[in-house]
């Protein structure tokens, strides 16, 4: 099991009237990603943002800015998203029928490929393009909204892609999102996750620059 531990707290729960406060209490508290949530009204039922956005978060931070593409045809926004100054791509496996191209041209753009898996969608649905992966995202809600709850069933399929990942001596990132809080987030480290994406616990957390440092220990202290 990696040791390393990433939080990715997710700007969807941010109050854009304060965006820039906002991630420098994000960079404050130690974030080590900023997790980007496009939606599109159409893969999922909420709208969210799109280029202009990530240019504006790209001014605002150097941390990698790790967009999750929740749109369907999301190889339409590869060339606008990388140029807007996203760290990594990640797709959904649901409406990406040719993960293998798309995966290569998110790599050519410059930008870390990853694909994101619905909680009913099957974990070996990645398994003939691990060479190409470089991030694979189960998801532990279905998405389309932050403060969601976690589904219990996303433990196992964690363990399932950390096993299915090492059995391919991928180095890829496996990363968790949806309702991780400070008890969800130990069962997924335990089980292999290393990449934690946090909205709501972070941002509705009484002190939540603290909160960051506080997920992060729940996962060192059970490593
Ligand atoms: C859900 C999004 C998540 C969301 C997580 O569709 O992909 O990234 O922002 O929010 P919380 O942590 O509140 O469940
Ligand atoms: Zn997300």
């Amino acid at each position: 099991m990696s040791k390393h531990v990433r939080i990715a707290p997710s700007v969807l729960s941010a109050d854009f009237a304060q965006l820039r406060d906002d991630i420098a209490m994000l960079e404050a508290g130690g974030a080590d990603w900023i997790h980007v949530d496009v939606m599109d009204g159409r893969f999922v039922p909420n709208l969210t943002f799109g280029a202009k956005v990530i240019e504006t978060l790209r001014r605002l931070t150097s941390l990698p800015l790790d967009v999750h593409l929740m749109v369907v045809e999301p190889e339409r926004y590869f060339d606008d998203f990388a140029a807007a100054g996203a760290s990594g791509l990640t797709i959904h496996s649901e409406v990406a029928p040719h993960l293998d191209r798309q995966l290569a041209r998110i790599q050519e753009l410059g930008c870390t490929a990853g694909v994101a898996i619905n909680p009913s969608t099957p974990v070996g649905v990645v398994g003939d393009v691990l060479d190409k992966l470089d991030l694979l995202l189960v998801m532990s809600v279905n998405p389309g909204f932050g403060g969601q709850t976690f589904i219990g069933r996303a433990v196992d399929r964690i363990a399932r892609a950390r096993m299915m990942l090492n059995a391919a001596g991928s180095p890829a990132t496996l990363q968790v999102d949806g309702g991780i809080n400070r008890d969800t987030i130990v069962k997924c480290w335990q089980a292999g996750a290393d990449t934690f994406v946090a909205g709501n616990a972070v941002f509705a957390a009484k002190d939540p620059q603290a909160e960051i440092g506080i997920l992060r220990a729940q996962c060192v202290h059970t490593a």
